[in-house]
């Protein structure tokens, strides 16, 4: 079956020629891409066959283990037509075989965009800086914007994406500092709710609340588990060590102890709550396997939708 070109309505001026943040991303433009994602997850459930990336090649690179992220985008490319070239992190090394600034220059000769998982945030900002082609954040130390898309996506489908409180549980890490960005550029209500220690960055905060101030969102960090809960729609976690804090979990597992999403916590919440988690999750850690695999838990749904705002994502920057 023949699917539909893809809708372009919102395409921007001042839309980055990159996915690295959602900071950099109006409002409009993040509305749009959640619209396609909608409508390409649709196409793609009655059997539509879209080619909007024929001719283009993405490179994946993961200096970080990956499940979802890597699967995602590799059938997301497929999907659309586009040919993916996975480059296996031993392979280049970059920065110690060679500078990052050749290896961009290099790909950006031979792909159409890039798709990368590094640590430092700065990797992809140099990628996409002497690259040239569009660099896709898979995650970075600092971001996970494709997360967070994803997720409003499955808010959107589940509830209400404004209306709606998000109520973050955790470590301010990367997820919950795009989680920051994202209710900043939609206007949405978003608690984040940490050990005192363990807030999210400072300078990520003032961009979401100046953000915030302008498209009618709500930030609140919090630091009581069962305040922040109240008023919830949604309550999300992620692991308490992130990957490359491996050796810190010991000690954050006793740190981050009452911040656990279980039975109570989700019994001092609305009726009706929603779990969600970006994955993997450690069970018996930040989440019980009880509410884990409850009724609330749109885990997987969150998982299938990496697959549809990814692609587009990728349309938006490479179609
Ligand atoms: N949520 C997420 O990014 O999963 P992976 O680390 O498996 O890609
Ligand atoms: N905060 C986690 C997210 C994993 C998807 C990490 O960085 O390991």
């Amino acid at each position: 079956m023949e699917a539909s070109e893809p809708s372009l309505s919102g395409r921007t001026e001042d839309t980055p020629s990159s996915f690295l943040s959602l900071a950099d991303w109006p409002g409009p433009a993040l509305e749009d891409l959640l619209s396609r994602a909608s409508e390409l997850k649709a196409g793609r459930a009655r059997g539509e066959t879209v080619r909007s990336l024929e001719g283009r090649s993405v490179l994946l690179y993961f200096a970080k283990p990956s499940l979802r992220t890597f699967v995602t985008f590799d059938v997301g490319i497929a999907e659309l037509g586009g040919h993916s070239v996975y480059l296996p992190f031993g392979q280049v090394s970059i920065g110690e075989r060679e500078p990052i600034e050749d290896v961009a220059r290099n790909l950006s000769r031979w792909c159409h965009g890039i798709v990368a998982r590094t640590y430092g945030h700065d990797v992809l900002e140099d990628l996409a800086r002497w690259g040239g082609v569009p660099v896709v954040n898979a995650l970075t130390d600092l971001l996970h914007p494709c997360q967070a898309m994803a997720d409003a996506l499955t808010i959107q489908e589940n509830g209400d994406l404004r209306g709606g409180r998000l109520v973050y549980i955790g470590d301010g890490n990367n997820v919950s500092h795009s989680l920051i960005h994202l209710a900043g550029r939609m206007g949405m209500k978003l608690t984040v709710c940490t050990p005192p220690n363990y807030a999210p960055d400072a300078a990520i905060v003032r961009r979401g609340l100046e953000l915030a101030g302008s498209s009618g969102g709500e930030i609140h960090l919090e630091t009581d588990p069962r305040t922040a809960v109240k008023d919830a729609a949604f309550l999300y976690t992620d692991v308490w060590a992130s990957m490359g804090q491996e050796d810190e979990a010991a000690e954050r597992r006793v740190i981050f102890a009452p911040y656990q999403i279980n039975r109570a916590l989700v019994g001092a919440a609305p009726e009706g709550v929603k779990i969600l988690h970006c994955l993997p999750a450690h069970r018996g850690d930040e989440i019980t396997a009880e509410v884990f695999e409850s009724e609330a838990s749109l885990v997987f749904d969150q998982a299938e939708n990496r697959l549809h705002v990814q692609k587009a994502i990728l349309e938006r920057l490479l179609a």
